[in-house]
């Protein structure tokens, strides 16, 4: 077989066998393909697509071209769940102890965040003492009597994607619905769960900003999933603008342990609900959406949940105190309002710009393996449809000094829209792909 045969094969939009999806990752993984080839099947693949079943061929064999996790030796039905990334997205922080606390363990592994978007690893890491490398062993003990454990993912876990997300990068090839849906599925696959739900963002602060092309990813992973034999759904939300109302690591700890409590923005516990029933129903617990919600918003409402972060914080060396008292997390020395000089509606937050001054706050990292602050970030106080009277704050911003402040309140500013008749508010749950 040869690489080229395959590139024009691509280009002219054949579909690929099996065996010519084996050649192509044994080839990125032992390097024998050079990256000009690869980059040129890349950029054919951006416009020709693939069928599912390329793409669950594909997604497999990278998934097998490194480490695989075997979640075997846990009980039940093991149930992951997927963001594809946004701003303010706290929810696995809400939705694992609310999961685990309902009876299905929740055994996972997250990323960091990079450029616009967070990563839960990174909000976790901002709890003193909470450690996120724990060996195989120790995480499966750990979700076995506390119920939940979150891990970086670890070894040498698909070096295929790796390699290929390295190329698309600098090819203009990062955003082939393919390409992102083998990426995030073969990850998802290695990390060995019976099932997934795949939370797929939609809008101004998410990869893909329109309802069509989300729709189009996620009946390519779901399709992926099941043809790979995983249960698994995906849901569209919206991100529009940011979840809740932290960005920011320890901010976001902050909500998400009020959101335990009861005591969180609507937004991000209506989509914790939504995606936790959905994991109770693949896991077996629940037929029914409405009523896994009702059994998860009792498990907040009892403490149960809280009870179970608590457990969970101190069984990876955090320290369970924050829990209780919050403003044990990282903080920031400058606390800066953000006000409107203009009365109106809010109509729009420029929700990747809000992520991108959180991440110049210190908050994100513009390139892979940068150091971060925990304490920095921003909290708004308005969503879309609020009044705003002028003078009013809209925004709070957690800086590090009073010039970055200054900078991150005028870029605020222009990241906000206000008009003098009602938006249109746009549903956080927009579809089911199941
Ligand atoms: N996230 C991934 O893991 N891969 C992509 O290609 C895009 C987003």
């Amino acid at each position: 077989m040869r690489m080229v045969d395959l590139i024009g094969r691509k280009r002219d939009g054949l579909e690929h066998t099996p065996e010519e999806i084996s050649f192509i990752v044994q080839g990125i993984v032992d390097r024998s393909i050079p990256d000009y080839q690869l980059a040129a099947w890349c950029m054919a693949v951006y416009f020709q697509g693939m069928s599912p079943r390329e793409a669950r061929d594909l997604a497999v064999k990278m998934a097998a071209s490194g480490d695989q996790v075997d979640l075997s030796p846990l009980p039940g039905i093991k149930i992951d769940k997927h963001s594809t990334g946004g701003v303010g997205d706290k929810t696995s922080l809400v939705v694992a102890p609310l999961v685990a606390a309902a009876g299905i363990p929740v055994c996972k592994m997250s990323g960091r965040g990079l450029g616009h978007t967070g990563g839960t690893i990174d909000k976790l890491e901002s709890i003193p003492g909470f450690r996120t490398e724990l060996s195989l062993p120790v995480l499966f003990e750990q979700v076995k009597t506390v119920g939940v454990g979150l891990v970086g993912q670890t070894g040498n876990l698909v070096p295929a994607d790796k390699q290929l997300y390295a190329l698309r990068d600098v090819t203009g090839t990062v955003a082939s619905i393919p390409l992102i849906a083998t990426s995030i599925m073969s990850k998802k696959l290695a990390g060995g769960a019976d099932g997934f739900v795949l939370d797929v963002k939609v809008g101004s602060g998410a990869f893909l900003k329109t309802k069509e092309e989300a729709e189009k990813l996620g009946e390519l992973m779901v399709a992926i999933g099941k043809n790979a034999g995983r249960k698994t759904v995906a849901v569209l939300s919206a991100m529009d603008q940011p979840l809740g109302q932290a960005i920011g690591n320890a901010l976001e700890v902050k909500e998400a342990i009020a959101t335990l409590r009861g005591e969180g923005p609507s937004d991000l516990e209506r989509l914790s609900l939504v995606l936790g029933a959905q994991m109770l129903i693949l896991a077996g617990q629940e037929t029914d959406a409405d009523r896994a919600e009702a059994k998860l918003k009792t498990i907040i409402a009892n403490g149960e949940g809280l009870a179970v972060f608590r457990r969970w914080v101190a069984a990876q060396g955090g320290d369970p105190q924050i829990v209780d008292d919050p403003d044990l997390l990282p903080t920031a020395p400058v606390v800066v309002g953000v006000e409107s000089p203009v009365r109106g509606y809010l109509s729009a937050w420029e929700t990747e710009a809000l992520g991108l001054t959180s991440m110049r706050l210190g908050a994100g990292r513009a390139k892979k393996g940068e150091p971060i602050d925990y304490g920095v970030g921003l909290v708004i106080k308005k969503k879309v449809g609020d009044w705003v009277e002028a003078g009013e704050e809209i925004a709070k911003v957690y800086a590090r000094s009073q010039a970055e402040a200054t900078t991150a309140v005028a870029e605020i500013l222009t990241e906000v829209k206000l008009t003098t008749v009602p938006p249109p508010v746009s549903p956080l749950v927009i579809g089911y792909i199941i």
